[in-house]
């Protein structure tokens, strides 16, 4: 998957491309124009079938059932490798149930000493075919990332498919958000195609890869029925394509060739972003967040901590609950004119002005795009705000310390102050430094998970001269301003 790949599309491959995509066109306004399902079963029935206008019921041996999608009806593929299994163990181990989550790891060779007996808190392995055995394969551009995408082929025919209603597959080096998952997933239909999955941050790279492209290190899933026509056609399409240099590339070529597009999935994140992604963590987008990317090419997370702690320290909160995980919350103290912007189980921000959510929703740009990609901009896919030592713009930084649940489901996350500001007080407003505060405690009284795609609200509780604030999270009223 597009993870350490560092190369370019091969500019030979720019005609086929071409010639690919107005393809794709064709299909897509073909199955729009007639009827969806009609291009579903292309495998079986021909792809002109003697009436397309027919009717066809996808012929998914999975029984056709109403009930709730749980974590039992995702099967995970991660593409792993023996190399990298020392380090990005933990990484999997962090968001992994065992017995809970169904699925394998793939790896490209068999596990070393090291690694055996297999961790019972990791994904079971599997070890993936040898690719000699294609005839394809001495004219494969990227055998290493053909055996990734076959990953699909062969957890597939590992059997033990009963009840299975998506296949998810990610890298080693993913953290899934499994609760969120799996009610983003409920909200699909299994029994017909999807393709659910992201972008990249870096405008350059969906330039380069493709705008149609699920990432596969931030994650995508494939509905069952899709899983079931695509199979049989995998090793003619690498065939189709053996000049592809990507697997997510790879794989989003050969499901355009059966007419099924992306779904775009705000919270899934590749992250082909540089250093500090607090500013995006801190702003998250208005939707629950699915996955997370790329720890190796970022900075640790939480910035008093490792990657592996901040990684655990991160799942800590996610424990409680995923629906709030960095969902951001936003609420004034009116007395000094302090603005509080909470991304739950992560960080906290004031700003010593009033200051809309209009503006605060932008991420604040802490990261470069990655060094690999063009530093022109335009440089992202979302809106951000630059970092700036106006005192009235740039805020006191926060990070999540502790969490701790108390009676009556009420749950405490503290967030510590890391670096002082080192900045005046803003004066244009109302001239109050917030330099003394040390920690905020936000309160979270809920029994139930956060509607998804909609926003919280909440109050702030604070005593002049007091080193600590207190937020209270809370139902918006009908059209709360938060401004
Ligand atoms: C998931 O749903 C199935 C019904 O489709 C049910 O039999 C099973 O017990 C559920 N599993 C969990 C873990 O909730
Ligand atoms: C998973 O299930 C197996 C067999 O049912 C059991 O031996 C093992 O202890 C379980 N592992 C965990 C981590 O619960
Ligand atoms: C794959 O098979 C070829 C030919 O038999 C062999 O040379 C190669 O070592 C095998 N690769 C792996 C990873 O086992
Ligand atoms: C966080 O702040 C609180 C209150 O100021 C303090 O008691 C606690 O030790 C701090 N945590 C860390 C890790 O410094
Ligand atoms: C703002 O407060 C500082 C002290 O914190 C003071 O020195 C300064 O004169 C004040 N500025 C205005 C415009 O009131
Ligand atoms: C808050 O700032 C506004 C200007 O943005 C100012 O008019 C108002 O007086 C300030 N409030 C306080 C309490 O200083």
């Amino acid at each position: 998957m597009l993870q350490n790949i560092r190369y370019k599309t091969p500019h030979g491959a720019s005609c086929k491309t071409f010639a690919v995509s107005s393809l794709i066109i064709f299909i897509l306004i073909f199955c729009t124009l007639s009827y969806t399902q009609f291009c579903n079963k292309s495998n079986s029935v021909g792809l002109f079938g003697s009436n397309p206008f027919e009717f066809i019921r996808p012929t998914s041996s999975q029984s056709v059932t109403n009930s709730p999608t749980n974590i039992s009806h995702i099967r995970f593929v991660i593409a792993g490798s023996v190399n990298s299994w020392k380090h990005r163990k933990s990484y999997i181990e962090a968001w992994w149930r065992p017995n809970e989550t169904r699925g394998n790891v793939f790896l490209d060779l068999p596990p070393t000493q090291e690694f055996l007996p297999w961790s019972s808190a990791s994904p079971p392995y599997q070890i993936n075919e040898n690719l000699t055995k294609l005839r394809i394969y001495p004219k494969l551009a990227n055998p290493g990332q053909v055996r990734m995408y076959r990953s699909i082929l062969e957890s597939f025919r590992l059997g033990d498919n009963k009840d299975v209603r998506w296949c998810v597959m990610g890298d080693d080096d993913s953290l899934f958000f499994v609760d969120n998952l799996v009610e983003l997933l409920g909200k699909y239909d299994h029994n017909k195609y999807y393709y659910i999955g992201a972008n990249s941050e870096a405008i350059r790279a969906n330039y380069d890869f493709s705008f149609d492209m699920g990432y596969g290190g931030a994650g995508y899933a494939l509905s069952y029925s899709l899983i079931e026509t695509l199979v049989p056609m995998m090793d003619s399409c690498i065939e189709r394509y053996s000049y592809v240099w990507v697997s997510d590339q790879l794989s989003s070529f050969c499901l355009a060739d059966i007419g099924v597009a992306l779904t775009i999935a705000k919270g899934i994140h590749q992250i082909d972003l540089d250093g500090d992604i607090s500013g995006l963590l801190s702003s998250h987008p208005q939707y629950p967040i699915i996955t997370l990317h790329h720890f190796d090419f970022i900075n640790p997370l939480y910035p008093s901590k490792n990657q592996a702690e901040s990684i655990s320290h991160m799942m800590e909160a996610a424990k409680f609950d995923q629906s709030r995980m960095l969902q951001q919350t936003i609420c004034y103290h009116r007395p000094t004119n302090w603005t509080f912007s909470v991304s739950w189980g992560y960080s906290a921000h004031i700003y010593e002005n009033i200051i809309p959510r209009s503006v605060l929703r932008k991420p604040l740009e802490t990261f470069g795009p990655p060094s690999y990609y063009s530093k022109t901009p335009p440089l992202f896919m979302f809106n951000t705000r630059k970092l700036t030592d106006n005192p009235c713009e740039a805020p006191h930084v926060f990070f999540m310390d502790s969490i701790k649940k108390l009676e009556d489901n009420l749950v405490i996350t503290t967030y510590n102050r890391t670096s002082p500001r080192n900045l005046q007080p803003c004066s244009a407003s109302a001239n109050h430094s917030a330099d003394s505060i040390t920690q905020i405690q936000v309160f979270l009284q809920s029994t139930k998970r956060k509607e998804a795609g909609r926003i919280e609200c909440c109050d702030v509780e604070y005593v002049d001269g007091m080193n600590v604030a207190d937020v209270k999270l809370r139902s918006c009223l009908n059209g709360e301003l938060i401004a």
